[in-house]
């Protein structure tokens, strides 16, 4: 009997797979009855699982426990800090109705602000990155010189999901304090690959989510200084101190807590760990395929160290993904497919690539599972897939 071929699963930026210990603390709660809002002794039980959950998330982020609010996960959270700082802002100052951000976001990011520009009248300026997907520092500078009394927010996400380029936060935060301007990060694949500290970093508000972190899904939190003074997306039962109303999902949120607390316990193991294996990835496939481009900050402090992405130039990204997915090795383009037309990835092209360029990228992903026999298996394969794409796309 032939054996399935092994997958190598490459793609843990896009979701990694759940640590036991968040299996566990999960699973403990699923059984137990009890609402966090109700006065019983079941409600009680279940509100100091959130209460010492919300201790754990921030004794392992730098953050006070009031200032976690659990959300949905980090589309939400985004949300959640963009609109909610937006309105409160321009409630207390009707000028204030600029957001400075920049085009390689996520979409949690972009969407929420082309929906505040075209619903509520918001201005939005995307600030120039360089060819390696960072922030230009000079760029927010200028913009704070010109607008910084009508700018109710910066945000500037800590860590590309795409190319992994580390953004210059300290930098940023310094500049917003000059010009008195709160700052929001998407820091959803910073947490447990690089050390995130909220009180030290200087942000008002910080994004993270369970389930690229070994947590589950669905669940995610924003950590926010209580004077930013969020305005609610979410009305009902005030939970989360009014700021997010909905009943809570106690053991999600407990599978949340253990895994951040294991991802941060473990960071700089996990760095070291796995940027070797994603340095030999590199290698490997840059000795596979001579005229790979590496995209992204050169590997090293710039850059998380899970994530290798390249330009495969004459080839399409999809093509080489599926080539690479009948191998059994699982990737990402990390664009977005519309009305099923690949698009070109948002971010290579703010990075000032060309749309084939973006086209014919790949993001390979690696995580807290990875081991050497899945960079082998990538590095044995990729050559001929890339031959085989090519060929494919002359015809
Ligand atoms: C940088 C970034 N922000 C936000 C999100 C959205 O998070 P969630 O899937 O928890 O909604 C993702 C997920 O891919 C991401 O990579």
């Amino acid at each position: 009997m032939t054996r399935a071929p092994r997958t190598v699963y490459l793609d843990h930026a896009a979701t990694t797979p759940m640590v036991p210990a968040a299996v566990e603390a999960m699973s403990a709660h699923l059984l137990e009855v009890g609402n966090a809002s109700s006065l019983h002794a079941s409600g009680r039980r279940a509100r100091r699982v959130v209460e010492e959950s919300r201790e754990t998330i921030a004794q392992a982020l730098g953050c006070r426990p009031g200032e976690v609010v659990f959300t949905s996960g980090g589309t939400e959270a985004d949300n959640l800090a963009l609109k909610g700082a937006f309105w409160s802002r321009r409630a207390g100052d009707s000028r204030r109705v600029r957001i400075l951000s920049t085009g390689i976001e996520h979409h949690a990011v972009l969407d929420p602000l082309h929906w505040l520009a075209e619903v509520e009248g918001a201005q939005i300026e995307l600030l120039a990155v360089d060819r390696d997907g960072r922030l230009s520092v000079a760029a927010l500078r200028e913009a704070l010189e010109r607008s910084a009394d009508e700018t109710a927010l910066i945000s500037v996400m800590w860590a590309n999901n795409e190319v992994g380029t580390l953004q210059p936060l300290d930098e940023v935060v310094a500049l917003a304090a000059e010009y008195g301007v709160p700052v929001h990060t998407d820091a959803v694949q910073a947490v447990g690959a690089v050390p995130v500290d909220f009180a030290a970093s200087g942000v008002d508000a910080l994004t993270l989510t369970g389930h690229k972190v070994g947590g589950p899904y669905g669940v995610g939190a924003l950590l926010v200084r209580r004077e930013l003074g969020l305005t609610a997306l979410l009305h009902g039962g005030g939970q989360e101190r009014d700021v997010r109303s909905g009943t809570i999902d106690v053991p999600a949120i407990a599978g949340f807590a253990a895994a951040v607390e294991l991802a941060v316990k473990e960071q700089s193991v996990y760095a070291a760990r796995v940027g070797a294996l994603r340095d030999q990835l590199v290698t490997g496939v840059l000795s596979a395929v001579p005229d790979a481009v590496l995209n992204g900050a050169p590997s090293g402090d710039g850059r998380l160290p899970g994530n290798a992405h390249f330009s495969f130039p004459d080839c399409e990204g999809d093509s080489l993904l599926m080539l690479l997915d009948a191998q059994g090795i699982e990737c990402s383009t990390g664009s977005a497919c519309s009305a099923g037309v690949p698009q070109p990835s948002h971010v290579l092209l703010s990075m000032g690539r060309s749309e084939a360029e973006a086209r014919s990228s790949l993001r390979f992903s690696l995580g807290h599972t990875s081991t050497a026999e899945d960079v082998e298996a990538l590095v044995a394969a990729i050559g001929p897939c890339v031959e085989r794409a090519r060929s494919a796309g002359m015809r």
